[in-house]
């Protein structure tokens, strides 16, 4: 038997019982839209960019930062998760949540899959931005791929105090410490605060020159497993709170580990689509992927300052359909794996997917499951023929894929 390899970029990838990439995902890489002149996810990028350029510069006016932006998303689990620490049985590794290529290699699920090499490369201060890619629920808000964007700043000893008159005798290693909330075992207390202090007010900074002077925020204590102290930036816009972005005070073992042991480091991530779909009115995230000119019209002869507001062509109808089934009894079942044949076989029509019923027969023991399957065109009317013929070949891969049983 000859199982053909999956192909990305030219590059061949055998595969094994690990491989979950769809061939619909695969078909959207390389499209860089955080690359396109006019693309609202370049503008934001853009604005960001611009932001670190001016905010950070060297003795003759120019950038430090450096901006990374066509790295490889297939990347190595090494890259993705162990050079950053995150533990063997964390969830974020389940097959259920990420693109996998085979047992090796996987879609980044995030920028920060790249830190560790490029702070490898002797960089210290540099942006990231990329697609990444990972396994979720359908709606206006969620797409199997996103684009995000990370910095990294990493300091040596007498940076870290310049700007204080007893600096020169300050340390920023501290042999025998211990890991407290506030800090890692082997920072200072002083060097640790100094590090929060400048990413705090920066990030701060960032998101004024973003959503406004006036803009109301506040700082959440948050986990990952790359930083410590981590935190959240939450921002108020139009009456809620919205998560901006998680940041922190790198783990120094990352660091040590990359060669830059002289030397502390701060980080932070953020995701592009929320924020254009906040600053620029976007109601729905498949808009991004739209090649039709009533959107990309809208932003193509814009620059990262001016103020946008998305106009909708016109908001075509949606059609319903539920689908009910009896799950596999040998719980093989898991719902991310039925949203990527829904969206293999209907595409960008699916708007949304919502599990409208779940049973177990009292008898029997078998479970049942009703989801409702919103239907939309984003640049047409669908006719319910349409969406009947899609609806219907859903339900036949779905029992034949899925060892699924239809109601
Ligand atoms: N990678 C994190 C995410 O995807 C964001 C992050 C980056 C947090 C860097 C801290 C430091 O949610």
């Amino acid at each position: 038997e000859c199982i053909p390899d999956i192909v990305i970029n030219g590059r061949h990838f055998e595969r094994d019982e690990w491989s979950n990439v769809t061939p619909k995902v695969l078909s959207h890489i390389g499209r860089k839209l955080h690359s396109q002149q006019g693309h609202p996810l370049f503008l934001i990028k853009q604005r960001i960019i611009e932001f670190f350029y001016k905010r950070f510069a060297g003795s003759r006016g120019n950038p430090i930062f450096s901006v990374h932006e066509n790295l490889d998303p297939v990347v190595t689990i090494k890259q993705n998760f162990d050079s950053l620490l995150i533990p063997k049985d964390h969830v974020s590794r389940n097959k259920s949540d990420c693109y996998y290529v085979n047992s090796n290699y996987l879609l980044r699920a995030h920028t920060t899959a790249h830190q560790a090499e490029l702070i490898g490369m002797g960089l210290n201060n540099f942006l990231i931005a990329g697609d990444v890619y990972r396994r979720d629920e359908i709606d206006a808000n969620h797409y199997p791929i996103f684009h995000q964007l990370d910095a990294v700043r990493l300091l040596g000893k007498h940076d870290v105090f310049k700007s204080l008159d007893d600096g020169a005798k300050m340390e920023v290693f501290d042999k025998m410490g211990a890991r407290t909330a506030e800090k890692q075992e082997r920072h200072t207390l002083e060097a640790c605060k100094v590090m929060e202090d400048e990413l705090k007010s920066t990030l701060v900074a960032l998101a004024r020159h973003l959503f406004g002077q006036d803009t109301r925020y506040r700082w959440v204590d948050a986990y990952f497993p790359f930083t410590h102290p981590s935190w959240e930036l939450e921002v108020f816009h139009r009456d809620n709170w919205l998560e901006l972005l998680g940041c922190g005070v790198m783990e120094q073992k990352i660091l040590d580990d990359a060669g830059a042991h002289d030397r502390i480091g701060w980080a932070f991530g953020l995701g592009l689509e929320r924020l254009a779909m906040c600053l620029y009115d976007i109601p729905d995230i498949r808009l991004f992927w739209s090649q039709d000119s009533g959107f990309l019209s809208q932003f193509a002869d814009k620059t990262p300052h001016d103020a946008i507001k998305y106009m909708p062509v016109s908001v075509y109808p949606q059609c319903i359909n539920d689908i009910s089934f009896w799950l596999p009894e040998d719980g093989s079942f898991t719902s991310n794996d039925f949203f990527d044949l829904v969206r293999e076989v209907g595409g960008d029509i699916v708007e949304q997917i919502t599990l409208v019923d779940n049973f177990t027969h009292p008898k029997t023991q078998r479970t049942s499951h009703c989801y409702r399957i919103v239907y939309r065109h984003m640049e047409k009317t669908l006719t319910q023929q349409e969406v009947n013929t899609v609806h219907k070949q859903i339900e036949k891969e779905a029992a034949h894929k899925l060892n699924i049983s239809i109601r």
